[in-house]
């Protein structure tokens, strides 16, 4: 299949783009001591379909969770369509797809053969103590009952739209939630999402920065990468977690082994700063501003180094710049401007 036509059904369908659970328990096996007690709130993902909600339910005792809550947006393309848990409720509803929220502080065995599957999600939907209801709204993130619900959580997990990260983000920052969410590492450079890594109020999340993620996609999708257990994927190569939990590659120090010589490391013609064109050939001996590439901050440590503006993409401050950089008249790709903060003089 042509690149560009699947970059550009990425572009306006990346919003319909559900993870895999062993995406979601790679990474979240390593916050287990984080979500100990919490209330976990996944506010973009139906019950049925949500592999979040799934992760959550199934290991629900084995993380020591408080509360799991999940809304589904009404516009679910496959909300209702694997179970039918509204059996009480007139076709007309069952049809509309209509949002729901569940509620749930208590999983058990329900059917005692000792696995969990989309039955024992059933039965746990239908038990008394886990309340399954619709919402009255649309179950937009944004909407004041989802709000509402976000205020009660302590942690919101999930892969939210990626067309709303920019007005996502903030949100949760604002509502000092903790979050671990999904997104395109194209977001780190946004205007939004920049200025909270340069408060250190978010970070890249455990799994490898470079390699991507498959999705499901919905059935009727015709541009897919490729097809498991009858269900399509699509790969996203710039696809990463985004955090504010504790992450301990970002408390590592990078090794720095090369020393700074004028020669190695050219001056932007329109920038004070030196260009450092891989992120391990980052000079020790180097005190003052530096481009490094994007990938820079999946290995950021706040205490050995200050991320100081972005080149390329905004101008938020004196450091940095929305036009291009260049080197003897060379475009240079987009980059993060840094300065080590542990240089002996
Ligand atoms: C990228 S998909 C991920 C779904 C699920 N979280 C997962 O990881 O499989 C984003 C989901 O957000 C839902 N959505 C879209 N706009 C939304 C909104 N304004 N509020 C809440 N959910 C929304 C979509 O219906 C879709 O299910």
């Amino acid at each position: 299949m042509a690149k560009k036509t699947l970059d550009m059904a990425k572009k306006n369908k990346s919003d319909e783009f559900y993870t895999q659970i062993s995406d979601i328990s790679v990474e979240l096996f390593n916050y287990k001591d984080q979500f100990k007690g919490k209330v976990i709130f996944c506010n973009c993902d139906d019950p049925y379909e949500s592999n979040f909600f799934k992760y959550f339910a199934l290991y629900f005792n084995f993380l020591e969770i408080k509360k799991l809550i999940a809304t589904c947006y009404i516009g679910s393309p496959i909300a209702n369509t694997q179970l039918s848990l509204f059996d009480y409720e007139s076709e007309e509803n069952k049809t509309t797809k209509l949002p729901h929220k569940i509620e749930i502080t208590e999983v058990d065995d329900y059917n005692g053969d000792g696995a969990f599957d989309l039955a024992d999600v059933e039965w746990l939907l239908r038990n008394k103590k886990n309340a399954l209801t619709r919402l009255t709204g649309d179950g937009d993130f944004r909407s004041p009952e989802c709000i509402e619900l976000l205020k009660q959580a302590d942690i919101v997990v999930t892969n939210p739209p990626f067309s709303l990260f920019r007005e996502y983000v903030p949100l949760l920052v604002e509502n000092n939630k903790d979050f671990l969410i999904i997104g395109n590492t194209n977001a780190l450079t946004y205007k939004e999402i920049f200025k909270l890594i340069k408060e250190n109020k978010i970070r890249t999340g455990y799994t490898n920065f470079n390699v991507g993620m498959y999705f499901f996609v919905p059935d009727d999708w015709e541009e897919y990468h490729k097809i498991e257990n009858g269900r399509k994927l699509v790969r996203v190569s710039t696809s990463c977690w985004f955090t504010n939990l504790e992450v301990k590659k970002h408390k590592e120090y990078m090794t720095l082994y090369k020393q700074y010589t004028p020669e190695e490391y050219p001056h932007y013609d329109n920038f004070d700063a030196i260009e450092v064109s891989k992120v391990s050939d980052i000079p020790c001996n180097y005190d003052k501003a530096m481009g490094v590439p994007v990938t820079f901050l999946d290995k950021y440590n706040p205490e050995q180094f200050e991320v100081l503006g972005n080149l390329g993409s905004y101008a938020p401050d004196g450091y940095s710049l929305s036009g291009a950089i260049f080197i003897n008249g060379k475009k240079i790709f987009k980059r993060i401007l840094i300065k080590n903060k542990g240089v002996q003089k």
